[in-house]
């Protein structure tokens, strides 16, 4: 029988009846008896149905909301989901290069899916919840989608704080590397050994805008596999990859290559070390793209990463030609719009350099963001140009 969970807390409620899906441990009446990742019928303090959810009583955050309806989270369900998701998804992307699952942001709290080259899928569960109804969900998507090989990456950080076990598993025949065309630039994709799902769709469209920018020498920062540096190959006379991982760096150069691209320069080395080096050699670039990790994933560390972001944005501005443009980005959901502009326009004080904002920056259509639940809004960024 599916236990009931009652919410008390009134601005619990409104949310909820807004289309929220988390629920605060402060904010329910008791959760005593729960199993972590075990399905919930949540009420109010009258015992009105609210929603279905799965609880974790050990998180701060702890229910996440399936659906508004009672129901039984299996085949069936995510069938129906999965449906309606490609219905609007398949409008705004191409679906086989795409997040087909994004989450929160399309109803699913912790389901991730992406479609590499239209040949394989890539999933997370990134909660004790997602976990447990992973196998019902694959099997949907097996009925929706068709048999492809499946690489599940459950390595996120979100799992750790679940404790849940950190692994990559693979259901059918995954390769090791797939092929994907994007922004029309051909992209080899690590799937087994790359970072997150194996590629960072939410930059899709900011890497197609920096194409537009390019000219002369390009400075792809925190480059990854090289997306924000290909797409600006084909117009710019070099670009220059930095990345801390050996394998982002060795799959920079296959893509130049593989794309015919000769003007790349790989750098291996930690992105503020470089940066020196670069100020050091008075190197300075024509475009240039900063896109690190999440400095932070908590609040505890929120300052610490305010300031890191700072430091680097700082120091990065100088080294951008006159004339010159950045795109600068963070992924940190702790880090606001807001407090991002903050930080950049302290960065440009700091810096000395007169820098104009000219446009901003934000995450893929496929990354869709929920009404009411800025959670799900994570990319930000902003484009800069040098005037002086
Ligand atoms: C958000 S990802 C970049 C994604 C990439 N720009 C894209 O859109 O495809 C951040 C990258 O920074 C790299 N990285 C992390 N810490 C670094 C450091 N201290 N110096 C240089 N690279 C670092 C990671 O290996 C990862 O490839």
């Amino acid at each position: 029988m599916v236990k009931e969970l009652i919410v008390k807390d009134k601005r619990a409620l409104r949310r909820i009846s807004y289309g929220y899906l988390w629920v605060y441990s402060n904010e329910v009446k008791d959760l005593k008896g729960f199993e972590e990742g075990e399905l919930c019928y949540l009420t109010d303090s009258k015992g009105d149905f609210l929603a279905t959810a799965y609880v974790n009583p050990h998180s701060l955050i702890c229910a996440r909301i399936l659906s508004g309806k009672k129901i039984k989270p299996n085949i069936q369900f995510f069938e129906n989901k999965l449906k309606k998701i490609i219905e609007y998804k398949r409008k705004i992307v191409d679906l086989k290069n795409s997040r087909i699952v994004f989450a929160e942001g399309d109803g699913l709290p912790g389901f991730i899916l992406d479609f590499y080259g239209g040949k394989v899928l890539s999933a997370q569960f990134n909660t004790k919840g997602a976990d447990n109804l992973k196998e019902e969900f694959l099997k949907a998507v097996e009925i929706v989608l068709g048999d492809y090989p499946v690489v599940i990456k459950n390595q996120s950080v979100f799992r750790e704080k679940e404790n849940l076990d950190v692994e990559v598993s693979t259901k059918g025949n995954v390769p090791d590397e797939v092929l994907i065309e994007e922004n029309g630039i051909k992209m080899l994709i690590p799937l087994l050994k790359g970072q997150k799902t194996g590629y960072y769709f939410d930059q899709r469209e900011n890497k197609k805008r920096f194409g537009e920018f390019a000219k002369g020498e390009v400075l792809d920062l925190f480059s990854y596999i090289g997306g924000f540096g290909l797409n600006a190959a084909q117009k710019a006379e070099s670009v220059t990859f930095v990345d801390s991982s050996q394998t982002a760096i060795d799959y920079c150069k296959k893509n130049m290559e593989l794309n015919g691209f000769e003007s790349g320069e790989y750098i291996k080395m930690d992105a503020f070390k470089a940066i020196r080096e670069f100020k050091k050699a008075k190197r300075e670039f024509d475009l240039i793209s900063i896109d690190p990790p999440a400095f932070t994933k908590s609040r505890k560390t929120l300052d610490r990463a305010i300031k890191g972001y700072a430091n680097l944005n700082r120091e990065v501005f100088s080294l951008v030609k006159k004339g010159g443009i950045v795109f600068t980005m963070s992924c940190s959901r702790l880090v606001d719009i807001q407090t991002f502009d903050r930080i950049v326009e302290k960065a440009i004080v700091s810096s000395g350099k007169k820098l104009r904002v000219i446009g901003r920056l934000y995450q893929a259509f496929d990354h869709t963001v929920l009404p009411f639940m800025k959670e799900t809004e994570y990319l930000k960024g902003l484009i800069l140009m040098r005037i002086d």
